[in-house]
């Protein structure tokens, strides 16, 4: 996690990097900084978020045209000033920020402890560049060639800018693991953890790879890997609208990503789906769609919300490509000895495309032979470029640290794939075919509909504001939505949740149900439409408090609930996408009411890029 953000140029450095370290505060806020070089190398920092370092800057001279800047999520040392990024060598004359983990920190630290040095902080990242500058010390080198011989020789992932006291015009920049963007303008550069800092100035930016190291001298760029060949640079043009980016007028982005998502939706099947003519068109899958209509197996591998959107794909995948479907957590598959035989085929998801666990279960997947399809957010992102083919979901950028719109738009494209693969595979009739397709044009529609939803759920959200826990319940489809339900409740808005397949509660959660429980029912028509409905007798019986998500004319279940949500009625298989939008909404209200910061929910990180 943590973000970063550097700049050379003829503006002013601060400007462009407290503005950037805002945009990126969705990446981690537990401290940030910036180091400037104005009469000095001189670190500035804080614990806290962005706006407190705008404040301690007050008054400050900031005048400078480089400078580097952190926003932090803490891996090593608690989250305080100290620990807080940008880092110093040991003679003060380098600056260094970075977002990974150098995983023989310890060892290195012990030589250099030996070797007399001292350090300010708890944290890993100061270790590293007293290590940079000892070789830059014993070889004599110049700053570029040290980083280069220290990189081969640290473990763990890392985006690191460093600059120098005594080159006052220079930026060394490398990445293995952690996304590292270069932004190409006229006379400047900027360096992001993302193109988000970056597309205010210039659209022209350059993903840089594993291994890569860029040097930014005298205004002019230059890329080496580790192996220290020297490499062309690959610009392209990014397209991101710096509106996508800005809450326009909402008063958090979480609230303003949940009512995008008609548009979302939309954008992401634009040119994709066509009902009349029966077509759908990934361009992104390419010649390995075969692979996933041939496939024996489909292995999903994902982490959260992404992970409650591949089991909805399993129940998508199976009923309509009959193929076998195993949803993984990656966080665990990465770590067994997965079997992963001839004609698997694994799909990852990831919004951020740069969760480390989601990364990690791709290559261990790619070793052992598998063809990998990504499903992600960000154009460009590690996981992107991991795997061997993939669509993008096109949902935009989603700043909210809740997933809310990259959870319908990963629903959209599993949706499409696997019709596709039904379609080529002939698991689906024509009939059918058309009939899906059509429901599916109409969700954007429907989305819009149960947003309309909002103020009804204001108001039950102030019943529920003060409530220690949650049960949420669904069958089938609905069952991820359950789970994803309680994941938005839990993590904006402190409150426990839980989420479990209906019919399991009377296994065990059933002895949680009296008169203060709220229990959330997914109870739309469906095929376990009756089933759900005696579950909800249950929880009646031992006094819970139902507030039952249903389809729009329900008789039945208003009378035995207290509250009732209606939806749009729409085929099974596509209800997730509408019915988790009232549950978004439940949380997004009651986590305003509590006073909690909605979009950077305490401890958490929008990209998690640390195992
Ligand atoms: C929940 C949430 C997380 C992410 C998870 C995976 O609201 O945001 O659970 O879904 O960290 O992130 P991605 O999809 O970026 O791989």
């Amino acid at each position: 996690m943590c973000g970063i953000v550097a700049y050379v140029g003829s503006r002013q450095a601060h400007e462009i990097i407290i503005k950037g370290l805002k945009r990126l505060e969705y990446r981690g806020y537990d401290s940030a900084g910036i180091a400037l070089l104005n009469g000095g190398l001189n670190v500035y920092k804080k614990k806290g978020k962005v706006s407190e370092l705008e404040t301690h800057l007050k008054n400050k001279n900031l005048n400078s045209h480089i400078g580097i800047g952190h926003t932090r999520w803490a891996t090593h040392g608690e989250p305080n000033d100290c620990n807080a990024h940008p880092h110093y060598s040991a003679s003060g004359k380098l600056a260094i920020i970075h977002n990974g983990i150098i995983e023989n920190y310890s060892a290195l630290k012990q030589d250099l402890l030996r070797k007399g040095h001292t350090f300010l902080s708890d944290t890993d990242t100061e270790v590293f560049i007293h290590f940079i500058e000892d070789i830059k010390e014993n070889e004599n080198c110049s700053l570029e060639e040290a980083v280069r011989l220290a990189l081969t020789k640290v473990i763990g992932a890392y985006a690191i800018v460093i600059m120098s006291l005594e080159d006052p015009d220079l930026l060394v920049a490398a990445r293995k693991g952690s996304p590292l963007v270069v932004g190409v303008g006229r006379g400047e550069y900027f360096l992001a953890s993302d193109a988000t800092p970056i597309v205010e100035y210039t659209n022209e930016v350059i993903y840089l790879n594993d291994q890569e190291i860029v040097v930014i001298r005298d205004g002019k760029l230059s890329i080496t890997n580790t192996a220290n060949l020297p490499l062309t640079p690959y610009i392209q043009t990014v397209d991101l609208e710096l509106e996508a980016i800005e809450k326009g007028g909402y008063e958090h982005f979480m609230i303003k990503e949940i009512f995008e998502q008609p548009r979302s939706i939309k954008d992401c099947m634009r040119g994709r789906l066509d009902s009349q003519t029966g077509r759908l068109i990934l361009g992104g899958l390419r010649e390995y769609v075969n692979k996933l209509v041939n496939a024996d197996r489909i292995l999903i591998v994902a982490c959260g919300t992404s992970w409650h959107a591949g089991l909805v794909a399993e129940y998508f995948f199976e009923e309509f490509c009959r193929i076998p479907v195993e949803v993984e957590y990656a966080s665990e598959f990465r770590y067994r000895n997965p079997v992963i035989r001839e004609g698997d085929v694994v799909i990852a998801i990831s919004q951020s495309g740069e969760t480390a666990d989601t990364l990690a279960a791709i290559e261990l997947a790619k070793s052992k032979g598998a063809i990998i399809f990504g499903v992600c957010n960000v154009v460009g992102s590690s996981i992107a470029r991991a795997t061997h083919a993939g669509a993008y979901t096109h949902a935009g950028p989603e700043i909210g640290v809740a997933s809310t719109k990259a959870f319908t738009a990963q629903l959209t494209v599993l949706n499409m794939i696997a019709l596709l693969v039904a379609q080529k595979k002939g698991t689906i009739t024509e009939q059918k075919l058309h009939e899906m397709l059509v429901e599916m044009e109409t969700i954007p529609e429907k989305v819009e509909r149960a947003l309309q939803l909002n103020d009804q759920i204001q108001d039950i959200a102030a019943t529920f504001k003060d409530a220690h826990n949650f049960i949420y319940l669904g069958r089938g489809y609905n069952f991820p939505v359950a789970l994803e339900g309680a994941l938005k409740l839990k993590e904006i808005s402190y409150i426990h949740a839980e989420g479990y397949p209906a019919a399991e509660m009377k296994h065990g959660p059933i002895a949680l149900i009296d008169e203060e429980m709220p229990v959330v029912f997914i109870a739309t028509r469906d095929s376990s439409y009756e089933k759900v409905v005696s579950n909800i007798q249950e929880v009646k019986a031992r006094k819970g408090r139902v507030i039952s998500v249903v389809t729009e004319g329900d008789q039945l279940i208003p009378k035995m609930s207290e509250f009732v949500i209606e939806v749009p009625a729409v085929h099974e298989a596509l209800m997730p996408m509408v019915s988790v939008i009232p549950l978004q909404l439940l949380s997004y209200h009651i986590a305003v009411m509590r006073g909690c910061n909605v979009d950077q929910p305490r401890n958490l990180a929008k990209s998690v890029t640390v195992e």
